[in-house]
């Protein structure tokens, strides 16, 4: 295809698409001149552009205000980043609305929790909200109190009966069962740290729990005692909570697997996949009251944290009989408009190639971190981008999408509106989703999750980046990758960083799970062994947390924008996508001896075998090396045709192992390599479709054996068969 021929090809994609007829005459005007911009080396120009004082007040504006979805703050976020993308020279920017079901609390009167004597009359009542300790933000009316998004019931729901359960994971019901302790009707006081929320709301509902309060013990969230908190450290004080959605579900909870557009048809409120039962989290302060008040057992070691209680386990209270626990629950699921802010930058060989980059915008009180710290790092590269083209005419050869999604805290809900909305043409033309959710959350190290086949450019794409850590530079670790690698080397790998699986905790979930979009998420992360940084979904992740606690300077933050920019760089201007197809072939191969290894006896014992799905992966190993040896080492790159149809092959690719059908019981998820894991949602192992079946088998009923394995063996054919069946796809013949 010569140059003019592609660009009637172009006219003709922008026609149909709608997208972009100012492209078409930009074209026209770079042609008529003939006098392409002196070449330029555009790593280093968006590199030096990109400035840590502009993310500064970037952040300091977006976490000004509250800005939770759905509400007139999330509208006017979605807004001021439309005009600062299209102050940037983006080509198009679009806000898009849907109109969902998120929940909130009663902004007057908050949910409170009350210990009761034997004649009813409180004797403790939890305050129901956050104090302002240090910035005059915190003070802010808009301020949501304190609650759990999609809490299942309203009005007040007594019970005779607390439980510690600890972490609320199935272990820990076990032990109490074997302490005689059941939850049933009873009220469990769980702590947060372990697993997503969700599950343990629903592990507690599905034992019988009438409600559920959460808190964070000091022994995981206030390491340094009580008294080195927020805002001198960032440690958590005690009247802190950790808000937070319940919902399992991704996505709108009335419109599942499709978009909440005008035409959508919306499924009743009680058929959605909301928990039933009322769920509040509490301040440690506040928990450690109703600790105290509590008799029963004691538990066991591991299960006392730093509160001044000797952690009784209930269900009953020391003051005597008669005394109850009582929730007054406001919280309630609503219908609202929630907004994503869309802007592009058009490519100009290949405009219908996309690069998708995201951050979700809105936050459960002021959010610096979560995931404001993101949100700046995002404007901040569209700034850069969007200077190379304002200064030097330039353009990248794909296009460049910037998505800012709204209600990513609810449950994913903007990111999978629109990825349903959009699904068959993402599918046939996006290249890779990059993601940044909290772009600092500590400055011990990059932390990096992503598909295998993102693995080169992810990994030498960090190696360009200086280091912000002048200690570690003058260690000898000049780069982010060297301080990645040294902190976490991948333990099978030792001169590779670990890279994380990417688990369901952010706005990757619907491209790479759902659609098979290979995608990254990039965060500098803490050292600490806990579930979250201290203050995550408080009111206190303020731009003073950041600015004057976390990241002096803002150092981390334009190394998180760096790394992101020249990723996205790379996959927008290399001419063969750089897809790291020998790392998807090792990894398959440990995958499945790791499988082997773990499951290799149960299955043998159950006439289940791993020959097809062994061999599936070492054909997959042999199509990759063939094609890297032969296609690609033949390529001419002037062969436009021959280019084209191998990016195809390779954007393609990770597209093969979604099956349309899904993973065994759980249809909303569709990768067969890479799924959540079921127990936990913030999590994720490979194969997990398998592994989820491997772990349940037997745990219901012996009779249900023979119906399981019959299960295991079809899931097994169908990973043999897709594996397959992506090799086959780098032959070109059929
Ligand atoms: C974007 O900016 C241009 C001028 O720079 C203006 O004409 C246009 O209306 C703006 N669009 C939006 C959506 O603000
Ligand atoms: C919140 O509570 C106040 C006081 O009880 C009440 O007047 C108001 O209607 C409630 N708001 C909502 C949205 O339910
Ligand atoms: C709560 O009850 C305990 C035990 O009877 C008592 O010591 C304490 O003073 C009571 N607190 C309040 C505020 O009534
Ligand atoms: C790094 O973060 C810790 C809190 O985790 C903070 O104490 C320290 O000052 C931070 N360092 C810089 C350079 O910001
Ligand atoms: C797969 O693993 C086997 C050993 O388990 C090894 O012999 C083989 O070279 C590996 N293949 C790839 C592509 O990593
Ligand atoms: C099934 O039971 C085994 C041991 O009895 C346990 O380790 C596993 O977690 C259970 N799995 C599920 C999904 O309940
Ligand atoms: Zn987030």
């Amino acid at each position: 295809m010569n140059t003019k021929n592609l660009l009637i090809g172009f006219a003709i994609v922008y026609v149909t698409t709608g997208i972009a007829i100012g492209v078409g005459l930009y074209y026209a005007g770079y042609n008529a001149d003939h006098s392409p911009a002196p070449k330029r080396d555009m790593f280093q120009e968006l590199q030096d552009e990109i400035s840590a004082s502009k993310i500064d007040q970037y952040l300091k504006h977006l976490s000004s205000v509250p800005h939770l979805a759905g509400t007139d703050q999330d509208l006017q976020q979605a807004e001021w980043l439309r005009d600062n993308f299209n102050k940037s020279g983006l080509d198009r920017v679009v806000v898009v609305p849907y109109h969902v079901l998120l929940s909130y609390p009663n902004m007057t009167q908050p949910n409170k929790v009350y210990l009761l004597d034997d004649k009813g009359n409180a004797n403790f009542t939890t305050s129901g909200k956050q104090t302002p300790l240090s910035q005059p933000e915190e003070s802010s009316p808009l301020a949501a109190p304190n609650f759990n998004a999609y809490s299942g019931q309203t009005g007040e729901i007594e019970s005779d009966g607390l439980v510690y359960v600890y972490y609320g994971q199935q272990e820990d019901y076990d032990h109490l069962e074997s302490v005689g302790i059941d939850v049933t009707g009873m009220i469990v006081l769980a702590r947060y740290g372990a697993s997503f929320r969700g599950n343990i709301v629903d592990l507690a509902q599905k034992k019988g729990a009438k409600g559920v309060l959460l808190y964070s013990d000091p022994k995981d969230f206030a390491q340094q005692g009580r008294n080195e908190v927020y805002p001198d450290s960032w440690w958590m004080p005690g009247m802190a909570v950790q808000s937070g959605t319940v919902y399992l579900g991704n996505g709108d909870p009335l419109t599942p697997f499709y978009p909440a557009i005008e035409s959508a048809y919306r499924i009743k409120e009680s058929d959605a996949l909301l928990p039933s039962i009322p769920v509040q989290p509490i301040g440690y302060d506040e928990a450690e009251v109703l600790l105290r008040a509590m008799n029963g057992p004691l538990a066991p070691e591991k299960w006392r944290g730093d509160l001044n209680t000797p952690y009784s386990l209930g269900p009953g209270f020391q003051y005597g009989s008669g005394w109850k626990i009582k929730m007054n629950m406001l919280t309630a699921n609503k219908m609202v408009t929630t907004y994503n802010t869309i802007g592009m930058l058009y490519g100009e060989q290949e405009p219908d190639r996309y690069v998708l980059v995201g951050n979700h915008r809105d936050a459960w009180v002021l959010g610096a971190l979560d995931p404001s710290s993101g949100t700046a790092c995002m404007l901040e590269m569209a700034r850069a981008f969007g200077k190379m083209k304002l200064d030097y005419g330039w353009r990248p050869r794909r296009s460049l999408v910037f998505c800012s999604w709204g209600a990513e805290e609810y449950g994913l809900i903007g990111s999978y509106e629109w990825v349903e909305q959009h699904a068959k043409v993402l599918s046939q033309r996006a290249v890779a989703y990059l993601n940044v959710d909290i772009a600092v959350e500590g400055n011990y190290s990059l932390w990096g999750s992503g598909a295998p086949l993102m693995n080169k450019v992810y990994l030498e794409s960090s190696k360009k980046i200086a280091n912000p850590n002048t200690a570690e530079v003058n260690d000898g670790r000049p780069t982010v990758f060297d301080t990645w690698v040294h902190r976490y080397p991948d333990a099978n790998h030792p001169s590779k960083p670990r890279v994380g699986i990417l688990g369901s905790g952010s706005d990757y979930t619907a491209f790479m799970h759902v659609l098979g979009v290979p995608s990254i998420d990039i965060r500098y992360t803490y050292q600490e062994e806990i579930g979250s940084y201290p203050l995550y979904h408080t009111l206190y992740e303020t731009h003073h947390l950041l600015a004057n606690i976390m990241d002096k300077g803002f150092v981390y933050h334009r190394a998180v924008t760096q790394l992101w920019t020249e990723v996205a760089r790379n996959l927008l201007e290399s001419v063969v996508l750089p897809m790291d197809l020998d790392w998807y072939a090792t990894y398959l191969n440990e995958s499945v001896a790791g499988i082997k290894n773990r499951y290799g006896a149960q299955l043998e014992a159950n006439q289940a075998t791993l020959t097809h799905f062994e061999r599936a992966v070492g054909n997959f190993a042999v199509a990759t090396r063939r094609f890297q040896d032969t296609t690609l080492a033949r390529l001419d790159p002037n062969d436009l045709l021959a280019v084209r149809r191998i990016n195809d092959q390779l954007m393609q690719l990770e597209r093969h192992f979604v099956d349309p059908h899904g993973l065994p019981n759980r249809p909303e998820y569709n990768h067969i390599v890479f799924a959540p894991s079921s127990s936990d949602s913030y999590s994720s192992s490979s194969f997990s479709g398998l592994t989820d079946l491997l772990e349940a088998v037997g745990n219901e009923t012996e009779a249900q054996r023979p119906k399981e394995w019959a299960q295991i063996q079809q899931h097994l054919s169908v990973i043999a068969f897709f594996v397959d069946a992506a090799g086959e796809s780098l032959n070109d013949y059929l």
